[in-house]
């Protein structure tokens, strides 16, 4: 009983086959494999057209795909015996993108089907290449321009295109600087700039090229532009108080504004440390007395960053600058202070003032006191010693952190030493002499007291006589 159902179901079918292919023969459907992303094809790529002839059609039959203008003309025909799809593949350039359909005919009696949908065959833009140059190029510099793209692109060619900054009228587009044909396995071209002077002032793009078997060429479009100016960045100390130009928030001046130099981040102290060397070099300020992180760095347009100095450069500019951001990635920037800063410090001796040598008995104690006075060190301290140096050895006495208008005081008990007592921060030193003598004993004084009244007594009488006569 099954099997018979099964067979009058499969006669309705074969029944209704007959009745279809007496009509004109329907249309096969073309797809197209779809590309990866978007509806354009990647250049050299392979596309698959896939026809599928209705299972009505007269098999077997010719299946044939053809160009959109030319649709009686095949280019590729494959004969099916039963329904099944026909695949075509073509490989995306120039010649073979536009439209495609597909028809079939009998075999037998050789009447042509109706033709498919038709389907479009894209070509996507070749992709821009990148640029790479320096955020920072120093006045006396070497630098170099980097145009890249993908490597295993065949047949490809990089251009560099320049135009001069800042950019004035008539003179707005790109010049050709030159071009490279690389060979497959390669993916950039390099323009090396040397020595660069203050006349270095270009906007850079590139361009990827690639010329098919036909010679026809497909270009990218134009990289974004990086501009590559030679930068003389002066450099100063920006102090909280006024007084000195050798201390304070160390600011660069990139691309025509000031703005701070970025703290290099990771706790790199040797690293600012080599950076204020250089900076207190630069700004004939002596040497590098301290590099600090700084919270406040205000607004600026650029900020300098990721600065690697050996610490034997003669200008900020010739370190490695890595970065140039608009605003401090870490927030922080750096102060320095340079030797020329430091104050020279004041001693004083209780009961003396600011002298420079006293003569005083082995019998009393001195009161010694150092301070310094520069507002423009802020709330900055700074590491004071007292000093003794007795001819023969140099002893510190007393020692400790000041700010500017502090005064450190030191007693010295009696007898005090003779010598030399110091003041001194950093290599600025002033001092005072102290010459100790034993004061008169008592018997010495007694006889003083004598030989006064016994002088006096000789006096009286001459006078006495004097008058008599
Ligand atoms: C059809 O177009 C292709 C490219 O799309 C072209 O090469 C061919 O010459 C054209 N044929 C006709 C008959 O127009
Ligand atoms: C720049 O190039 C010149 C010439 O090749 C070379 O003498 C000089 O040392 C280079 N400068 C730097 C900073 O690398
Ligand atoms: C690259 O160019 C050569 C020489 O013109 C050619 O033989 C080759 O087919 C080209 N490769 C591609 C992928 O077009
Ligand atoms: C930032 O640049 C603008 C425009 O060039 C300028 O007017 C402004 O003064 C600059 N700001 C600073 C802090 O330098």
């Amino acid at each position: 009983m099954v099997s018979l159902a099964v067979l009058n179901i499969s006669l309705l079918v074969a029944c209704c086959r007959v009745v279809w292919t007496q009509g004109p023969m329907p249309a096969p459907a073309l797809s197209i494999q779809r590309p990866p992303s978007g509806n354009k094809f990647e250049l050299f790529s392979n596309v698959e057209l896939i026809c599928s002839p209705p299972s009505s059609a007269p098999y077997p039959i010719a299946v044939s795909f053809g160009r959109g203008n030319a649709t009686q003309s095949a280019i590729f025909t494959s004969t099916i015996e039963a329904s099944t799809k026909v695949k075509f593949t073509t490989v995306v350039i120039e010649a073979n993108k536009g439209i495609y359909v597909c028809w079939y005919s009998g075999r037998r009696s050789g009447e042509l089907s109706d033709i498919s949908n038709p389907v479009n065959v894209l070509i996507s833009p070749l992709p821009r290449p990148w640029l790479v140059v320096p955020p920072f190029i120093p006045i006396g510099g070497n630098y170099t321009v980097h145009c890249q793209t993908f490597s295993g692109l065949p047949n490809k060619t990089l251009s560099l295109y320049f135009r001069v900054l800042p950019v004035t009228k008539g003179k707005e587009n790109f010049d050709h600087w030159g071009s490279v044909d690389l060979p497959d396995k390669y993916d950039r071209i390099i323009l090396e700039r040397k020595l660069v002077d203050a006349t270095e002032s270009f906007e850079f793009a590139c361009r990827l090229e690639i010329k098919d078997i036909n010679q026809n060429m497909y270009h990218s479009p134009l990289s974004n532009p990086l501009p590559a100016i030679a930068e003389e960045a002066p450099i100063r100390l920006v102090p909280e108080n006024q007084g000195s130009k050798c201390l304070g928030q160390l600011v660069a001046q990139v691309r025509g504004s000031w703005g701070p130099v970025c703290d290099s981040g990771a706790a790199d102290y040797r690293k600012n440390m080599a950076m204020g060397r250089v900076v207190c070099r630069e700004l004939g300020c002596g040497t590098r007395w301290s590099v600090e992180k700084t919270q406040d760095i205000g607004v600026a347009n650029y900020s300098l960053g990721s600065i690697s100095c050996q610490g034997d450069e003669l200008r900020l500019r010739d370190c490695a600058i890595l970065t140039v951001h608009q605003v401090c990635p870490t927030g922080q920037g750096l102060a320095v202070v340079c030797s020329d800063a430091l104050p020279t410090p004041q001693i004083l001796v209780t009961g003396y003032g600011a002298v420079s040598r006293i003569r005083v008995s082995d019998e009393h104690s001195l009161e010694i006191s150092c301070m310094f006075a520069a507002p423009w060190f802020g709330t900055r301290q700074v590491y004071v010693y007292l000093k003794h140096n007795s001819g023969s050895s140099v002893d510190t006495i007393y020692s400790r952190n000041l700010v500017s208008g502090e005064t450190m005081t030191y007693t010295l008990p009696a007898p005090v030493k003779s010598g030399e007592y110091t003041c001194s921060v950093e290599e600025r030193v002033v001092g005072v002499t102290i010459v100790v003598s034993k004061w008169p004993s008592v018997g010495l004084i007694v006889a003083g007291v004598f030989a006064c009244l016994i002088g006096a007594a000789i006096l009286g009488t001459m006078c006495f006589c004097a008058k008599k006569a």
